[in-house]
């Protein structure tokens, strides 16, 4: 792959090197070649060659780390897991399969999937003692702060010498159990202990909607349909929540304190909270009677905060592919289900104003995973303060792949940034009465 070198003679091919000049000095920094052609400048010697520090708020061209988990081309709408199209995987793949893929970096055989599914099977309970948590608290708690809090605490029962493959089943096995309780107890209903004879999405949908007083069968069409949500969120390289997750790891914190903060990251509305805030604007559109253009000419107003909630990407300049898959999905699963949701057609027509929408086109702004997720839980039966949850329990393997690669990364080292200080000078302390 030829690399464009940047020189003060313009742009040259075949430069193994970047040339900076600062201050009438001349500077070579290396220039690296991932394997799908993407170029980054090596300027980890930049301070201490040139004094100077780079200034990138939000890292939006900052790379953190090398990462063999992962490929996107936001230019292309591309999304791979391990080289493998998510189109195929969402398609045709279980979800603990894409698990494996992502933590150990190849599909798994027949007999190490089963091996996988029986360490599973053998975790999905949790230490008795902490239901007794849930008891503490209000009925009102939002499921994605119980579920950080869960997944810290886990860090008490279990030993940090203990051999973090079984961390990481643990946390897998687990995380859906905590999640179906924490909506139990939400709702007044007693918990539904797991099921080790069922499926991944069959024994979620079960501890979530089966009640002791009645037979339960999880429909197919909700475990298909959440099989492939989870592969949907599985993973998306160095996003907010995972890069908050290595970024903990770095320091050395246990795994549970690492995925604890990754949940905590992804709750926000600009992230995985967005899924949450598309179903509220949908709501409001609709029971505002509006033509869409109040709505989109307030999230045209710089000054006015509101943003067309599961619009836009600090990657894809190009629809999102997992995106493009719900809109399909969205249609099949609400058919077979019988369910007429009126926010799927105030969903489609909003896109089709925004993508008209000088606007938006100009901005690159396109639905993201998030615009049509929401529609498809609704559906399932979901309550809307779950959607965020739903999205950590897909992007657990991810978070679990890229800290186990983090942890053996030999460039690894503390995430510590540099600031340019923009404050007060050195000054004398004033005693209080002299102020
Ligand atoms: C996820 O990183 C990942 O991979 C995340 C994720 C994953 O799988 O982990 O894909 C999951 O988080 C998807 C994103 C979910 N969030 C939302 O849907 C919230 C709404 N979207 C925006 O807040 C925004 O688009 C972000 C946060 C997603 C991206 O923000 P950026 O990259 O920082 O872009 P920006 O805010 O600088 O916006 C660029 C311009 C601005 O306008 P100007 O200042 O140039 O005039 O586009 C505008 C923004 O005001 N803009 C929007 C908009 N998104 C961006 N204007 C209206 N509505 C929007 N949704």
């Amino acid at each position: 792959m030829a690399v464009i070198g940047i020189t003060d003679e313009g742009e040259t091919e075949d430069m193994g090197v970047a040339r900076l000049n600062l201050d009438d000095q001349e500077y070579e920094f290396p220039v690296i070649v991932g394997s799908e052609g993407e170029v980054a400048i090596q300027s980890h010697a930049l301070r201490s060659l040139t004094g100077a520090i780079t200034l990138d708020p939000g890292y939006g061209n900052t790379g953190s780390c090398r990462s063999a988990i992962t490929f996107i081309d936001g230019e292309q709408g591309i999304l791979r897991y391990r080289g493998y199209p998510i189109e195929q995987l969402a398609e045709e793949a279980s979800f603990v399969e894409v698990c494996y893929l992502l933590i150990y970096g190849e599909l798994p055989n027949e007999e190490e999937l089963e091996d996988f599914r029986a360490r599973l099977r053998r975790h999905t309970l949790i230490h008795e003692d902490m239901k007794k948590f849930f008891e503490a608290y209000p009925p009102t708690a939002h499921p994605m702060a119980i579920l950080s809090s869960m997944i810290s605490s886990l860090a008490t029962f279990y030993s940090e010498e203990e051999d973090v493959d079984l961390h990481v089943v643990r946390l897998i096995a687990k995380l859906p159990t905590i999640a179906s309780f924490s909506y139990k107890k939400s709702i007044g209903q007693p918990f539904v202990y797991p099921q080790n004879d069922l499926g991944y999405a069959e024994n979620f949908l079960n501890m979530m909607f089966s009640v002791p007083c009645e037979d339960y069968e999880p429909p197919p069409v909700l475990a298909r349909a959440l099989n492939m949500l989870l592969i949907l969120h599985a993973d998306h390289e160095q996003n907010c929540s995972t890069s908050t997750v290595r970024m903990v790891g770095s320091s050395g914190a246990s795994l549970f304190a690492a995925i604890s903060a990754g949940i905590d990251a992804l709750s926000g509305p600009l992230h995985g909270g967005a899924n949450q805030q598309v179903i509220e604007m949908l709501e409001a559109i609709r029971d505002s009677g509006d033509d869409f253009s109040e709505f989109v000419g307030r999230a045209k107003d710089r000054n006015d905060p509101f943003r067309l909630m599961g619009f836009g990407h600090r990657v894809y300049k190009n629809f999102d592919p997992r995106a493009s898959i719900l809109k399909g999905a969205a249609d099949e699963v609400l058919a077979e289900l019988g369910v007429d949701d009126p926010l799927l057609e105030i969903a489609r027509s909003l896109e089709d104003v925004a993508l008209r929408d000088q606007f938006f086109v100009d901005r690159k702004l396109y639905p993201n995973v998030d615009f049509y997720s929401g529609i498809i839980y609704r559906a399932m039966g979901l309550p809307t303060n779950m959607f965020t949850v739903m999205f950590a329990l897909g992007r657990l393997p991810g978070w679990l792949a890229h800290w186990k690669e983090m942890s053996v990364d030999p460039d690894n080292r503390i995430n510590r940034p540099r600031q340019i200080y923009t404050g007060a000078g050195a000054r004398d302390y004033l005693p209080l009465a002299d102020r």
